[in-house]
This record gives structure tokens, C-alpha cells and sequence, in this order.
């Protein structure tokens, strides 16, 4: 199918690797030009080239932290009117609420909710004069059904959850054909998950393999997910015809969720 995209301009934030890269993959595909961007300037710059490489676009590497203000300006400098917008960052670490101090929530918060919402607010209207915008945020399954370790991430994304619920709903954007979702990863095969198994084993003192084995048999589909499955479901939301789907909140876990809704 073709997604009618081509000649559209993406900002996909944290996409050196795993979710971000899946989703400025197939954009590229799709014809969609780029600015990625990530922290390490190596493996960034690495990504871009295989982009650009593969698919006849251009692929422009912002290198920056874009939890920062420093990193969304330089982001927003490269990308100043983007089509479509994928908000991404590292999620915050595992731990206990009673060790968390304010500073711990306030990076949390700034990094999962507050980066996509300043990157919202800087980019939306400009989509919405044009009359064509998408913007998918990566969350986690975790708003859903939220993990105990996590709480960091639990709040700071249902945070952003229920700001994009009411933002996307705006007669603004929904009528000049700008839609706001969020996608939800369950389990994917990316470097945080094998950072995440490395971790359990150490604790465990079990192989790396047991715990991937242990976690897989949790999953009906009885298998992680892939980057390129992520990114093609971002693809067909940022697509042409993904115009009526807008304030959703999209999981895709292999079936893990086992509720009803
Ligand atoms: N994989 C899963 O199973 C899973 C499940 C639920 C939720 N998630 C969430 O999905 C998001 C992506 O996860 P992933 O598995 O794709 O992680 P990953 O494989 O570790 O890749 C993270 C990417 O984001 C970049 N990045 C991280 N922090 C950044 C920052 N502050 N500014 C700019 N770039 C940054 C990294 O590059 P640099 O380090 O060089 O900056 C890298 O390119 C995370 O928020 C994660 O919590 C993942």
C-alpha cells in the first residue's frame, strides 16, 4: 500500500536504535526525508548513513539530548516545519518509589512528558496551517497496565497520556487533518530489552538466555517484538490515510495486555 507520504519531512527524536530507528526506517521507505536525532553522535551518524544509503531521501543527524532545551532547539533548528513528528527518549530507570527524590521525578517528567509536549507545542499549529500533520508519541505499555519497578515511567507517561487525549480532540487540529496517538511497545528486541534481561540474570543467577526464555513464554506470541513491526504500524499512523485515527492509545505486545480494552 502505498501510504502517500512521499516528499513529507519527519522529525524522529532518539533514533540512533531500537523504536525510533524501526520508525525512521520506514518512513524512509515511504519517501519521508529525516532528522533524527540521539545523544551519541557515532551511532547516529551511522544510522543516517544506512538511511540514506538504502533510500532515496535525506537524512539529516541532530545529535543532542532532546530531554534538554538546548537539544529541542537544535532538533527544531534542523526540522523547524515538520509533517509528521515521532516524540521518543530513553524511559527512566527501575526502582523503588520510597528512594525517588523530587530531582528523579522532575528528570522523569521532563523527558516523557514535557519533551513531547514542548515539541507538540512548537510544531502542531504550523502542521495544522498546512493541513497535514502527524505526531506519534512512543509511550509504553506500561500506561496500560502498569509495572511496579516503573514507576517513574508509569507517571511521568500517563501524564502525557492525558494531555495528548484532550490536545488531539482540539476541532484546531482534528479538522486541518493533524491527529496526535500514542503507540505503546510491550516487549521489543532492542538494546533496553537485552539491557533489562543482562539485569535479571546478574540478580537471578541465571543465563541471559533463561531469562529471554522465561519472559518470552509471558507473551502469547511467544516471541519479542521487532523494531520493523514498531516501525511500520508509526508508518501507517503517520500515513495519508490514518487521517480519522487520532487520541489513541495504540499497544502493540503480542497480546500480553489481558484485558478486554
Ligand atoms: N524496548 C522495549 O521493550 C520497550 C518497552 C516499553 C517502552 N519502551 C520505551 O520505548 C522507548 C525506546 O526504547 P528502545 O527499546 O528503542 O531503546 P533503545 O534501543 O535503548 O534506543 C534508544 C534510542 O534513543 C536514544 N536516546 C535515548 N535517550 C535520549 C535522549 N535523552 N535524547 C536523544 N536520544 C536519546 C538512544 O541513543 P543515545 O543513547 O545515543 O542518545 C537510542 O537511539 C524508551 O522510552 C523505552 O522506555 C521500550
Amino acid at each position: 500500500m502505498d501510504l502517500g507520504i512521499k516528499g513529507k519531512t519527519a522529525l524522529v527524536c532518539a533514533a540512533s536504535k531500537g523504536l525510533g530507528k524501526g520508525c525512521a526506517i520506514s518512513l524512509a521507505r515511504e519517501g519521508v526525508n529525516l532528522v533524527i536525532t540521539a545523544r551519541g553522535k557515532d551511532a547516529l551518524d551511522a544510522t543516517a548513513a544506512e538511511i540514506e544509503k538504502k533510500y532515496a531521501v535525506k537524512v539529516t543527524a541532530v545529535a543532542g539530548d532532546i530531554t534538554t532545551a538546548e537539544g529541542r532547539a537544535a532538533a527544531l533548528k534542523a526540522c523547524p516545519s515538520p509533517d509528521i513528528l515521532v516524540n521518543n527518549a530513553g524511559g527512566p530507570p527501575p526502582g523503588d518509589f520510597r528512594n525517588w527524590s523530587r530531582d528523579d521525578w522532575i528528570k522523569a517528567v521532563d523527558a516523557n512528558m514535557l519533551t513531547p509536549i514542548e515539541l507538540i507545542k512548537a510544531t502542531v499549529d504550523g502542521m495544522a496551517a498546512r493541513g497535514f500533520g502527524r505526531v506519534v508519541n512512543i509511550t509504553s505499555s506500561a500506561v496500560k497496565a502498569p509495572i511496579d519497578i516503573l514507576g517513574l515511567s508509569n507517571g511521568a507517561r500517563s501524564g502525557l497520556t492525558g494531555f495528548v487525549a484532550g490536545v488531539a480532540r482540539t476541532s484546531k487540529l482534528a479538522s486541518a487533518n493533524v491527529t496526535i496517538n500514542n503507540l505503546l511497545p510491550g516487549a521489543f528486541d532492542t538494546d533496553r530489552l537485552k539491557a533489562t534481561m543482562e539485569g535479571g540474570a546478574k540478580k537471578s543467577g541465571k543465563s541471559v538466555e533463561e531469562v529471554r526464555d522465561q519472559r518470552k513464554k509471558t507473551i502469547p506470541a511467544m516471541r519479542f517484538g521487532t523494531a520493523e513491526e514498531f516501525g511500520e504500524t508509526c508508518a501507517f499512523l503517520c500515513s495519508r490515510h490514518a487521517g480519522y485515527i487520532t487520541g489513541q492509545n495504540v499497544l502493540i505486545d503480542g497480546g500480553a495486555y489481558p484485558g478486554t480494552y
